[in-house]
């Protein structure tokens, strides 16, 4: 019952706990982490179960309410669902495994407020896992806020796996960028969101497609200031000046250490834990 729950005094000191299928999701959380140089943080891959990407709903739902509840046994204030196939499918389920007063931030929501505020009556357009765009969240989401959105979703499953392997920023990434850019249903768009963890990575490739006349919507930086926005209003912004750094892993290889540097801009230790029993 809520509360007898230890945690009702929810503090601001406390760590955000930030959790996705893999490493991808640490963009978000070195997006958090700059915007927020005062807050601690809990990072969980779930690299035992990645990628999400093509797994069914169901599978991510439980995989999903496990870490979150992981992360609340760990103290933490807040929980941010730093992936997108596992926001566009388990966002009620894990809300609805944590207390109450644990904000649950996805980061699908603030892209469609984004885009809804700045696109309106505009074509946008959406790349992102399989499983994110066969949800169909984002137009639902999008025509729900503004029927006259016009929005354009291309499945992108050939990016997370290419970025891991470290192919970005080079002609061959670039030539699948261009390739999977140039698809018809994408044509005439205002802007594009980019519907994926790893996809910061490759904002530069897009934005030369694009030749600067398309708005490109990171979900790193959109999330970032929604995490902000939510602490300020619930009063649990930070002030402490040596905050913590925790990453922890479900399935630990030196190939995924070696590769947290790509996406948090330096080197730091992943640590493994067992939330499933084998
Ligand atoms: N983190 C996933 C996402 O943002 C990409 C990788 C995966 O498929 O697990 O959709």
């Amino acid at each position: 019952m809520d509360f007898f729950y230890p945690y009702l005094l929810n503090s601001s000191n406390q760590p955000i706990g930030i959790f996705d299928s893999g490493i991808g999701g640490l963009t978000v959380a070195y997006a958090i982490k700059e915007l927020l140089p005062n807050e601690s943080l809990i990072y969980f891959g779930d690299t035992a179960h990645l990628p999400y990407g093509d797994k069914s709903a169901e599978s991510i739902k439980n995989y999903s309410k496990a870490i979150a509840q992981f992360l609340e046994e760990k103290g933490c204030k807040m929980v941010v669902i730093a992936c997108n196939t596992a926001s566009s499918y388990a966002y009620a389920a894990v809300k609805a495994a944590v207390p109450r007063h644990i904000p649950v931030i996805n980061v699908i929501d603030p892209i469609v407020d984004y885009l809804e505020k700045n696109h309106a009556n505009e074509k946008v357009g959406v790349i992102g896992t399989k499983g994110t765009i066969n949800s169909r969240v984002f137009p639902r989401k999008l025509k729900k806020k503004n029927k006259d959105i016009e929005v354009a979703t291309l499945a992108t499953s050939l990016l997370a796996p290419m970025i891991e392997e470290g192919y970005f920023n080079n002609n061959i990434s670039r030539t699948i960028i261009f390739d999977y850019l140039s698809k018809k249903n994408l044509k005439g768009i205002k802007a594009i969101a980019l519907a994926c963890t790893h996809y910061p990575l490759i904002r530069k490739t897009v934005d030369e497609y694009y030749k600067g006349k398309v708005d490109i919507v990171d979900s790193a930086q959109v999330v970032a200031l929604k995490v902000k926005e939510t602490l300020v209003k619930s009063n649990l912004l930070s002030d402490n000046k040596k905050p913590k750094y925790q990453f922890y892993v479900s399935d630990f290889t030196e190939a995924f250490d070696q590769s947290t540097r790509i996406f948090f801009h330096e080197k730091i230790s992943l640590k493994q834990v067992k939330i499933w029993q084998d």
